[in-house]
């Protein structure tokens, strides 16, 4: 069955047996950051936020719903997502498809504080470069209040041009739009950075310096890989889209290697990238993460991985 097919799905199931799955756990608190436990939904699976409740249910210590942007848009023609069934991972080119923020926000009034949620939000394809920062600021200004914490996507690789928001210019535009809105407000939830582990080291050391210098609260590491060699090395050279699951793990690693020690210590990292069992997930919290979030190893490995995950973490001090 087509990937897409399947999820959709297998998302029928969810709705009928997440039930089961649910238990008691109690909250805690990470740099500020109210959490059930450190494993997170990572953002793609629920584009629409039509699945909090099982999500939650099935035991993620919080959950981000996502990529929004702000008008509906159908993204990329399908096939859009490929199995790369003997190494794992997936190579997706969807391009943000999703209902558009207005009717997104209906389903978002409804979530239950118990549950720590982000919205990651991004641009509309057809939105030029010079208004890039207008579609940030239309979906956050209609979802903040329900966020406890807003994404922002700047590293989906298939959305054209969104990767040069890296550039550091352009990215303290969208920053400073967005951190200027959020003072206006009494709810201030927090702002985190999505970035792509396909860039250059001076990239990486420009993004964090202007982090460091400001309000934002953490960052996310990183979205799929667009890289040439590791596409042509899964076969897959040829084809559009970003690569996900156990290929992606030692890029996304090399990264939060590399941002750990220039990274502040009072700002949350989240990493993604390759989690299919604990020793994956201990890994990203012994490089030094604060919260981990996973997809691809949910799809392959199904919705029991998330408490044989939280059963068996390491236990690491809380940085409350
Ligand atoms: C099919 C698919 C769709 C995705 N859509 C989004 C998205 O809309 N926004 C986003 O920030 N990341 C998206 N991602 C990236 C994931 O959130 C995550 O960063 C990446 O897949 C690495 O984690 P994993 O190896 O656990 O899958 C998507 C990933 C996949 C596989």
């Amino acid at each position: 069955m087509p990937p897409e097919q399947s999820q959709n799905i297998s998302h029928f199931f969810l709705k009928l047996f997440s039930g089961l799955y649910k238990s008691k756990q109690s909250h805690f608190y990470v740099k500020g950051l109210r959490i059930k436990n450190r494993l997170g939904l990572a953002a793609g699976l629920d584009k629409n936020a039509r699945l909090i409740n099982e999500f939650n249910n099935i035991g993620f210590g919080f959950l981000e719903v996502g990529t929004i942007t702000p008008k509906p848009q159908y993204g990329n023609p399908k096939p859009r997502i490929k199995r790369l069934v003997s190494y794992d991972s997936l190579l997706n080119s969807l391009g943000f498809p999703n209902d558009g923020v207005v009717s997104i926000k209906s389903r978002l009034k409804k979530v239950s504080d118990d549950i720590c949620l982000g919205i990651n939000i991004g641009p509309n394809k057809d939105t030029t470069s010079e208004e890039i920062k207008n579609d940030y600021l239309a979906c956050y200004k209609e979802v903040f209040e329900y966020a406890d914490y807003i994404a922002i996507n700047i590293s989906s690789p298939n959305t054209p041009n969104l990767r040069s928001l890296h550039n550091i210019e352009s990215f303290k535009s969208v920053i400073e739009t967005i951190l200027n809105e959020r003072k206006k407000h009494k709810k201030q939830p927090k702002i985190f950075i999505k970035i792509s582990p396909d860039e250059e080291s001076g990239t990486y050391k420009n993004l964090i310096d202007t982090i460091n210098n400001s309000a934002i609260d953490g960052v996310i590491i990183s979205n799929t890989s667009n890289n040439k060699n590791l596409k042509k090395s899964l076969n897959v050279g040829h084809l559009p889209g970003g690569i996900s699951g156990k290929s992606l793990k030692n890029s996304s690693n090399k990264i939060l290697k590399e941002i750990k020690p220039i990274l502040n210590d009072e700002k949350i990292i989240v990493a993604v990238g390759g989690i299919f069992d604990v020793d994956s997930y201990n890994e990203k919290l012994e490089l030094g993460a604060d919260l981990v979030q996973m997809y691809t190893g949910l799809i392959y490995e199904g919705p029991n991985l998330v408490k044989r995950i939280i059963k068996n973490e390491k236990q690491i001090s809380s940085n409350s």
